[in-house]
């Protein structure tokens, strides 16, 4: 992570405008990989130019496949299913989805790879996607302590399985399904409650035979030889996560107008839209009619909100947006309770300690639980500093949304893990009228 490392940002008077959010981080990733192994070259418009996607197309590209941008469009040829062993360790940098996915797909591949990041990614576990695709019959080791990366796949040879997921992770799901392209008959994955289903949707479109019946797809792999993907042209959608950052600062203030267009609506990412209408905020969704994810702009008037109980199963499907519902709940009136979400602790960073941690310093009432927080507000929101971000992207944007209502300036520091996801947040900010010194 390079760039600024520290950010003052300037209460903002009134919010409005509109702002046009980058592409799906989710997508992007997974488009690099399943254009990747295509064969010919694909187009992707809208692909997210952010550390994460990035890292993952670097690796793509040292595993064969050429990849160019040209602004916002990229070309990619892929390897026509063929994968060479790589030379180096791929380095995914920050990036959870790059590593758990990648490793999924390369243990489909007869190739011996290592897998790596950042310090912060060398802190998540990785046994959680190793446990799935040894059963499938892969070798793949972690090689630092505590299971966490690096990750050695030796792959090939896969068996279909039958997968509970012991945790709601579509990171999870979506490596066993990546390796289950190589696998010979049906392989099944039994989430515990409703994850994000981008991989679901892409492999859809591009003719994998999937069948989702609740919490239950199923899908038939290739055997040993692959998939035969073609070549075509993709659109990403806005990302729902970025957007979640304008749609809290705008929901939560009194006389706000905001637009955000060409955002992805699909229903298993926008639980905060129902979660802060619980809360009295007034969004209105406009969805755009067409095939693939569903896509819409999103008007927001802001208004005072009131508290709420996120519900368990809401939890997997608005798990990045807990921190900015934390920030929702600090300029709410009442409670606002959030459990059920151990997750969050194994995120880029423990969002849970980070997030109470923050909230406390700027004077937010809030209770840190084993699987949550309590948030009770409004709170008056001293422009204190500095703030660490503890190098998470979310925290970081969090914060930032937050010193929007604050008292006066507000200082947060370790700021360049925004690029991973958002490099265009900085610029957004300012567009919206607000005052930001880096
Ligand atoms: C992601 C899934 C989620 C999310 C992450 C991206 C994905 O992780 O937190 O930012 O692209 O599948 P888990 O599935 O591990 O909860």
């Amino acid at each position: 992570m390079s760039g600024p490392s520290k950010a003052i940002i300037h209460p903002l008077a009134d919010i409005r405008g509109s702002i046009t959010v980058p592409g799906d981080k989710s997508i992007s990733q997974r488009l690099a990989m399943l254009c990747g192994i295509a064969e010919g070259t694909s187009t992707v418009q809208g692909y997210l130019q952010s550390e994460d996607c990035l890292a993952t197309l670097n690796a793509m590209v040292a595993l064969g496949a050429k990849a160019e941008f040209d602004r916002d469009v990229l070309t990619i040829c892929g390897t026509g299913g063929v994968i060479k062993s790589p030379a180096d360790p791929l380095d995914l940098g920050n990036s959870g989805t790059g590593i758990r996915l990648l490793t999924g797909l390369l243990a489909g591949f007869p190739v011996e790879a290592t897998l790596t990041g950042d310090t912060y990614l060398r802190r998540r576990p990785m046994e959680r996607v190793c446990r799935p695709l040894v059963e499938m019959g892969a070798r793949v080791d972690c090689l630092g302590a505590n299971d966490c990366p690096p990750i050695r796949v030796r792959g090939g040879e896969l068996n279909a399985i039958t997968y509970t997921l012991p945790v709601a992770s579509a990171q999870v799901k979506s490596c066993v399904m990546l390796a289950a392209l190589h696998a010979e008959g049906t392989t099944t994955v039994i989430e515990p409650s409703e994850t994000r289903d981008p991989t679901e949707r892409l492999f859809q479109a591009l003719g994998v035979p999937v069948r989702v019946d609740g919490l239950r797809i199923e899908m038939d792999g290739f055997g040993p030889a692959g998939p035969r993907f073609a070549a075509r042209e993709w659109t990403v959608p806005g990302d729902f996560s970025s957007a979640a950052c304008w749609i809290v600062a705008a929901a939560a203030r009194p006389g706000a107008e905001l637009s955000l267009p060409k955002v992805g609506l699909n229903p298993r990412r926008t639980a905060l839209l129902r979660v802060l209408e619980r809360m009295g905020a007034q969004i209105e969704l406009e969805v755009q009619p067409g095939p693939g994810e569903p896509i819409g702009t999103l008007h927001i008037q802001g208004t005072r909100l009131t508290g709420t109980s996120v519900d368990e199963s809401e939890i997997a499907n608005l798990i990045d947006e807990l921190p900015l519902l934390a920030a929702a709940g600090a300029l709410a009136d009442g409670l606002t309770e959030i459990r059920n979400a151990a997750e969050l602790r194994v995120k880029e960073s423990d969002r849970i300690a980070s997030t109470v941690k923050n909230l406390a310093a700027v004077g937010v009432q809030v209770e840190e639980l084993p699987d949550g927080m309590l948030v009770t507000g409004p709170a008056r929101l001293a422009a204190k500093g500095p703030i660490d971000s503890f190098g998470d992207h979310r925290i970081a944007m969090m914060m930032s949304i937050l010193a929007l209502s604050a008292e006066g300036p507000l200082e947060v520091h370790d700021i360049a893990c925004v690029d991973t996801s958002y490099p265009a947040f900085w610029t957004h900010l300012q567009q919206l009228g607000a005052e930001v010194l880096r």
